[in-house]
């Protein structure tokens, strides 16, 4: 009984994917993307309106990724792209999904939209070595030599 209640604690509750498909984003997402992006520290309030989602998804419909599992939004993936080169942003796995494939299945769709967009590279700042180290360096991703960034902006 204790051993039984000593398991259940100290297993992460995770939730089983069924089958997962990755497609553009649409107006209906947005509150899904939000509460995923804050899970995961990414979501940055001016930037992250259902107003800018919807008018990048307008210029670009697949520059917004969506993984859905049975009707539930479980991932997103943004990308920027202007001719010149293409970064990654706002990439991130509901914690309840994570380590099942679905962080790669939304990648690979990126990069194949790309490569068919004729691109050879894809690039993505990261905060720290962890993600690159965890994810990024297994999936053939390799290390840009340029000093640390920080982003800066001001409102126009
Ligand atoms: C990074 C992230 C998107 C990966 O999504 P995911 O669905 O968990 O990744 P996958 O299950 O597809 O994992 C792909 C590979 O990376 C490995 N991996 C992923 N996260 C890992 C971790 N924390 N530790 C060790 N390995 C990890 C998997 O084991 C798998 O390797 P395999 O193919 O050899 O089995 C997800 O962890 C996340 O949302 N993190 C928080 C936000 C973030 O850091 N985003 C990236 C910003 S730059």
């Amino acid at each position: 009984m204790v051993r039984g209640a000593y398991l259940v604690s100290t297993i992460p509750y995770q939730y089983h994917i069924s089958m997962i498909s990755i497609r553009p984003y649409n107006t209906e997402d947005y509150l899904a993307v939000k509460e995923n992006l804050k899970e995961a520290e990414m979501f940055v309030p001016d930037v992250d309106t259902a107003e800018n989602f919807h008018q990048k998804s307008l210029r670009d419909p697949e520059s917004i990724l969506i993984a859905e599992d049975n009707g539930e939004v479980v991932g997103n993936l943004f990308f920027m792209e202007d001719g010149w080169r293409v970064y990654l942003f706002s990439f991130a796995v509901k914690m309840k999904f994570r380590n099942q494939g679905v962080g790669k299945k939304i990648l690979e769709r990126a990069e194949n939209i790309l490569k068919n967009r004729g691109y050879t590279s894809l690039a993505c700042f990261i905060s720290d070595e962890k993600a690159f180290n965890a994810f990024y360096s297994k999936l053939g991703y390799k290390k840009e030599h340029v000093s640390p960034l920080r982003v800066i902006y001001k409102d126009l």
